[in-house]
């Protein structure tokens, strides 16, 4: 549905996209992470024909963005990263724009408003105008004016910055729902947990260049030291720890007053060994605890930063 290839976006000596290839399914919920001033709204505002493509070439639904430009919008609604709606206009006016810029007309557009309106659960403030809107109501709104024309495409810009938790639960069960509905997701975020939560396929961007794609599965399987398992006990001695440190897979035990650490790359195969050892050994289990690698610690892995620094 989307092909990004070689894509390169300079501001004067500064490179903000490097070089950044990728596909997106038709169907698929795909995120693009990456922290502050990775490329995103860069990447995304080309895609979405908002900036001049100097290099490269990107294709959506088999179109050139550079040959057909007007074809190529008219099958994506952007939620861009700063908020476009107008202040003076209701929602409902302010859908009807985006709506009418689409070429939507009469009863059409009236049913599409509503439609987008209830939606976002924005219905009851449809003759509202925006100002006094919080911000997560400002950004469903912002969603219902992309969503209007129907498109095949749907591209949001970190929609959940800065607002509040219900607004938030909003926005990503009414995305999950338009993705469910066939609608192909763009989605970018520096969260990311929000990420790893809803995405099917994710790309890792940091300054401007792609440093991992896959599914969060694959993404994991890049960090070597794979999970951990914690374990509170009582009476370990260090017996014990060389008993664990020989079974299977295990790639570290530490002791660390009465809580074992124990890395290894299969904790599901490896725990009942482990509580083996420790029953044979008598010692006293209080808590067990099993930590997957996140997607933070993949960002960690491949950058030798944090996500969020
Ligand atoms: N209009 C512009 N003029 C000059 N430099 C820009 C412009 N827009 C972005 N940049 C630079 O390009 C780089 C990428 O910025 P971009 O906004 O794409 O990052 P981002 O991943 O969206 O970050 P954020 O999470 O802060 O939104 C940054 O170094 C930024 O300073
Ligand atoms: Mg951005």
């Amino acid at each position: 549905m989307i092909k990004l290839k070689n894509l390169v976006k300079k501001y004067g000596q500064n490179i903000a996209v490097d070089n950044i290839n990728f596909n997106v399914n038709e169907g698929e919920f795909f995120g693009l992470l990456g922290p502050n001033g990775a490329g995103k709204s860069t990447t995304i505002n080309s895609i979405c024909g908002l900036l001049k493509i100097e290099q490269g070439e990107i294709t959506i639904d088999g179109i050139d963005i550079k040959k057909n430009p007007l074809e190529a919008k008219k099958r994506i609604g952007l939620v861009p990263q700063e908020l476009a709606i107008f202040d003076e206009l209701t929602a409902s006016e302010n859908i009807e724009f985006f709506g009418k810029l689409a070429g939507l007309r009469g009863n059409l557009l009236k049913e599409r408003i509503n439609e987008a309106l209830e939606f976002v659960g924005l219905s009851h403030k449809a003759k509202t105008t925006p100002h006094d809107f919080s911000g997560g109501m400002k950004r469903r709104l912002n969603i219902a004016c992309a969503i209007v024309h129907h498109p095949k495409i749907i591209i949001l810009d970190e929609p959940t910055v800065g607002i509040d938790p219900q607004s938030r639960h909003h926005i990503l069960d009414s995305v999950k729902q338009l993705n469910k509905l066939g609608s192909t997701v763009i989605y970018t975020s520096h969260y990311m947990e929000e990420v790893e939560a809803i995405c099917d396929q994710i790309a890792i961007i940091d300054h401007g260049r792609l440093i991992a794609e896959g599914t969060k599965e694959e993404l994991k399987k890049l960090v070597l030291e794979e999970e951990k398992i914690l374990i509170e006990a009582l009476d370990v001695n260090f017996n014990t720890v060389d008993e664990i440190k020989l079974l299977n897979t295990i790639k570290d035990v530490k002791l660390d007053e009465n809580q074992l650490k124990i890395v290894t790359s299969d904790s599901q195969h490896i725990l009942q060994d482990i509580l083996f050892v420790l029953s044979k050994n008598q010692v006293r289990i209080k808590g067990i605890q099993i930590i997957e690698p996140d997607l933070e610690t993949v960002f960690l892995a491949l950058t030798g930063r944090n996500l969020r620094d």
